[in-house]
């Protein structure tokens, strides 16, 4: 099909989309991870155009900023107020004065329409030697759409539902609204329209009944996938679409040999990219440039968005955006990755973790109930349940950096900014304001005292003072928090010294 290219495209996208009832222009919402207009350029860039012409007007601005980023080479004409269909094509043609050849003409809000359809609309144009050919479409209900008017086997015109009869209105056989002209067919065509109409616009469809006067020849090019030729005017559209699309984005990985448990609550973007023998849970949504290599586990219930997956990798109920998930490492339950964050291969983030640019090497693991937030750590490292990266000064941030072989005992606060060198071993319990040097036991917590006696002295002291209460453990339990009986710090006893080792050992951030 590479002949199929064509002197210009022309994509229609200068209306309001009032029904959509939004801030946004109705062309940028998106749909499977694609704004409307980008699909419709996708499909439009399928016919190879020298030229490629948006006709902008309603929000333009938001258009125009959104072409300039995805498709820079596009150019824009200005209709600045919406006078039809065809008044909006004569704003086109000034932009590509002189053109010869095809030109093709699509709206922006039709976004289901593939290239692979529109080449061979052009192939049929060409191959029947017509001067302009309509995309048609039968539709059981054809209520708001201009009828198509067939006489012997070409077409005699196109009516408007508000301009047609009651015979006319019968018609199932609906314009889609996208056609391919003969450049000077059309540049004459436009040129004849008059606001002759319910509407008094200039309608691109009278285009058919200039040509067929003038002896050219007007065909059809039948499209039976109605979803193709569907525009989006309002929100439940755009989910009857969205829910369709994904349908088919769904049924295309199975049949690449991608095992998904449950279609119907799974969401495919676009721009995903999925290997054999991955298996998505129930409640799995992939979304943006996501990749996921081969035997990866992902879901149930999870999200991810810019997302590279390693091969046998797995993910169970957790939220990921702009991270990396090494081969054979382990996310979740419940666990938010946030951007930068980079885990190694055979790595873990257990449940209840949330990270923020964090490289985490090679088999390191931070399985429980952690802010890793701004942090380098190295290959083979444990970071103890509960441990805190304080990256956060109330004014900037700083980076915690932990080396290989690390030892982080749970409940840690490591205060950035920190460097915590290879094999080095931090206590349970510990606020960590500066380095640990390579091999090094740091301990920064109030050390552990234990007074002998000091219970049953506690406890004949509250009951002398509470007869009432007396005798049950809770109640002594209870006035220990209220008595002013409860020592101070400028005890006398002398403390107990526990060695860290020995306390870190019932308190370690093992599994
Ligand atoms: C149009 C066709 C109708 C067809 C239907 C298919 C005409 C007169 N009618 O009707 O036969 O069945 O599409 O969906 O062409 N637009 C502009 N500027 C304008 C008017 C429209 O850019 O002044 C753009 C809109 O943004 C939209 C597209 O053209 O993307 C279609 O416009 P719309 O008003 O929806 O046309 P319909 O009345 O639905
Ligand atoms: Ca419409």
């Amino acid at each position: 099909m590479g002949d199929s290219s064509v002197a210009a495209v022309i994509v229609l996208a200068a209306g309001s989309g009032t029904r959509m009832k939004s801030h946004t222009s109705k062309l940028l919402h998106p749909l499977c991870g694609k704004p409307l207009l980008t699909w419709a350029l996708g499909a439009a860039e399928g016919v190879a155009p020298q030229k490629l012409v948006v006709v902008v007007g309603h929000n333009r601005d938001q258009v125009e900023a959104h072409l300039q980023e995805v498709a820079p080479h596009v150019l824009t004409a200005v209709q600045e107020t919406q006078d039809g269909t065809g008044h909006a094509v004569r704003c086109a043609m000034e932009a590509l004065e002189g053109i010869t050849g095809d030109i093709v003409v699509t709206y922006g809000d039709v976004p289901m329409l593939t290239a692979e359809t529109l080449r061979r609309l052009v192939n049929t144009h060409r191959q029947a030697s017509n001067a302009m050919t309509i995309m048609t479409s039968i539709l059981d209900n054809p209520t708001g759409y201009g009828r198509v008017l067939r006489s012997g086997n070409g077409i005699s015109g196109v009516v408007e539902e508000r301009d047609a009869d009651d015979a006319q209105k019968a018609i199932k056989e609906t314009n889609a609204g996208i056609y391919v002209f003969d450049a000077d067919l059309l540049r004459d065509g436009l040129a004849s329209l008059t606001p002759d109409n319910d509407q008094h616009q200039l309608y691109l469809t009278d285009v058919v009944g200039y040509a067929c006067s003038h002896g050219h020849r007007v065909g059809a090019y039948l499209e039976n996938d109605r979803w193709q030729t569907e525009g989006i005017n309002d929100r439940t559209q755009l989910a009857a679409m969205s829910h369709e699309l994904n349908h088919r984005i769904v049924h295309g990985w199975m049949l690449e040999g991608v095992t998904i448990i449950d279609p119907e609550t799974t969401w495919i973007e676009a721009g995903v990219s999925i290997e054999q023998d991955v298996v998505l849970w129930p409640g799995t949504i992939l979304a943006g440039a996501t990749s996921i290599a081969s035997g990866a586990v992902i879901g149930p219930d999870s999200r991810l968005t810019d997302v590279e997956v390693g091969s046998g990798a797995q993910v169970v109920r957790s939220e990921a955006t702009l991270a990396v998930i090494g081969a054979g490492a382990t996310v979740g339950p419940f666990s938010y990755l946030r951007p930068g964050t980079t885990l190694g291969e055979k790595g873990k983030i257990g449940a209840y973790v949330e990270t923020k640019n964090a490289q985490i090497g090679e088999g390191s693991k931070v399985p429980h109930l952690t802010y890793c937030g701004d942090a380098v750590i190295g290959e083979g490292t444990n970071i103890g349940a509960g441990t805190i990266f304080a990256n956060y000064d109330s004014k900037a941030k700083h980076v915690t950096t932990v080396g290989k072989n690390v030892f982080i005992g749970s409940q840690s606060v490591l205060v950035a900014p920190l460097v915590i060198g290879d094999d080095s071993f931090v206590a349970a319990g510990s606020a960590l304001t500066s380095d640990v040097a390579t091999g090094e036991l740091a301990v920064a917590r109030g050390r552990q005292r234990n007074i002998a006696g000091w219970v049953q002295s506690f406890r004949e002291r509250t009951r002398a003072k509470k007869p009432a209460v007396a005798g049950t453990a809770d109640s002594a339990e209870s006035s220990l928090v209220e008595t002013s009986e409860t020592p101070t710090a400028d005890t006398t006893e002398t403390p107990v010294v526990v060695p860290p080792q020995e306390s870190d050992s019932t308190s370690t951030g093992k599994e």
